[in-house]
């Protein structure tokens, strides 16, 4: 369990390290106004030798050079703490105060999830103004980026690790959705939220969190919480997040994959298609090998049909005809392991 740390008696508050900070200078955290904020610390084999005030002092110091990214909700800093350990700070802009506690009380719960497929999170920070994450830190970036970035074109990703990623990112949904109590739907699942670690291990990030926070104007993020082009269509019209609606958005993760397109790409809407449509013509015309990534030189003929066809499945428009996520991990396990 995740200990609460409100209060300085907190009897539980050696379980985690929390520390005022009455003011602090201009940097990542910084602020015209007087700034009170309180660090928490989840305990685990990474933060046992950290103190919050070690930690707070380097999280002072980040600025613009450290950023690895930015996405809808806020900018993601690199954090490194040794030759060893380092972490990524995701700093969240707040523009509804009455979230704070349903934020605190979430970000609690998900210290808790231990997961191989799931991005930890080791603790947070909490401002007047803004909010900080503190994630472990994915050194192989996105799946965005291996397969839509600069490095795509030089070293595109091959069949196997194509594969291994999949399977990562379904084992950890899966889990998310039926394993851990209470379960989680995700919301947001998209090619920027899989993450890989050192062994190009996919993790899931970002979850449980969509709805808590709010999208800056200019992302593609919608209202209803997602990013267009993952969206299940009933989510799209009702707003109504089911777990079928996440198996939607991994069925377009999937595509992604097999044709290194972004669910965006003009190819998959000619003719005012739906990507649903597109991958379904695909499979009945027997169309895997044309679709394919052209960037993929060497790939299982077979394996991509029946990666196509679980795609298929996924992208069903009525989310009762769609597997379940633990039925997705099992059909991609499947096939990984036989030697086709
Ligand atoms: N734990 C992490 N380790 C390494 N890089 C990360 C980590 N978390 C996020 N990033 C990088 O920072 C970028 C921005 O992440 P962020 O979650 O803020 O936005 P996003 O996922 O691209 O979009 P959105 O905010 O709509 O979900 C990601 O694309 C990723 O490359
Ligand atoms: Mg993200």
């Amino acid at each position: 369990m995740v200990m609460v740390v409100d209060s300085a008696d907190d009897p539980v508050k050696d379980a985690v390290s929390t520390i005022s900070i009455p003011s602090v200078p201009k940097s990542l955290v910084s602020s015209e106004d007087e700034i009170r904020g309180k660090m928490v610390m989840f305990r685990s084999l990474t933060t046992q030798s950290l103190t919050s005030k070690a930690l707070m002092k380097k999280t002072m110091k980040l600025s613009n050079k450290d950023i690895i990214g930015s996405g809808g909700y806020g900018t993601v800093y690199r954090l490194r703490i040794d030759d060893t350990t380092a972490f990524a700070v995701k700093r969240l802009n707040k523009g509804n105060t009455d979230r704070d506690h349903g934020f605190e009380r979430e970000l609690n719960a998900m210290g808790d999830i231990k997961h191989r497929n799931i991005v930890t999170l080791h603790g947070y920070y909490i401002a007047p103004q803004f909010n900080l994450l503190i994630y472990e830190l994915m050194p192989n970036g996105s799946l965005d980026a291996l397969l839509h970035g600069k490095s795509s074109k030089e070293k595109p990703l091959d069949w196997s690790s194509r594969c291994k990623i999949a399977v990562g990112a379904a084992r950890g949904l899966s889990y998310l959705h039926h394993d851990c109590i209470p379960h989680i739907i995700h919301r947001d699942i998209k090619s920027s939220n899989i993450l890989l670690d050192q062994n190009m291990e996919a993790r899931v990030s970002d979850f449980g969190l969509a709805t808590l926070m709010e999208p800056d104007q200019s992302h593609v993020t919608t209202i209803v919480a997602g990013t267009f082009g993952y969206l299940a269509p009933e989510y799209f019209d009702t707003g109504r997040a089911t777990t079928k609606g996440d198996v939607y958005s991994f069925g377009v993760i999937l595509l992604e994959l097999l044709t290194g397109r972004r669910p965006t790409d003009e190819s998959f809407i000619e003719g005012g298609k739906k990507l649903v449509t597109w991958v379904k013509e695909v499979v009945e015309e027997g169309r895997e090998e044309h679709a394919i990534d052209g960037s993929l030189v060497c790939f299982p003929i077979e394996k991509v049909r029946k990666v196509f066809a679980i795609a298929d499945k996924c992208l069903e428009s009525d989310p009762l005809k769609r597997p379940t996520m633990a039925a997705v991990l099992k059909m991609l396990e499947q096939i990984n392991q036989t030697n086709l």
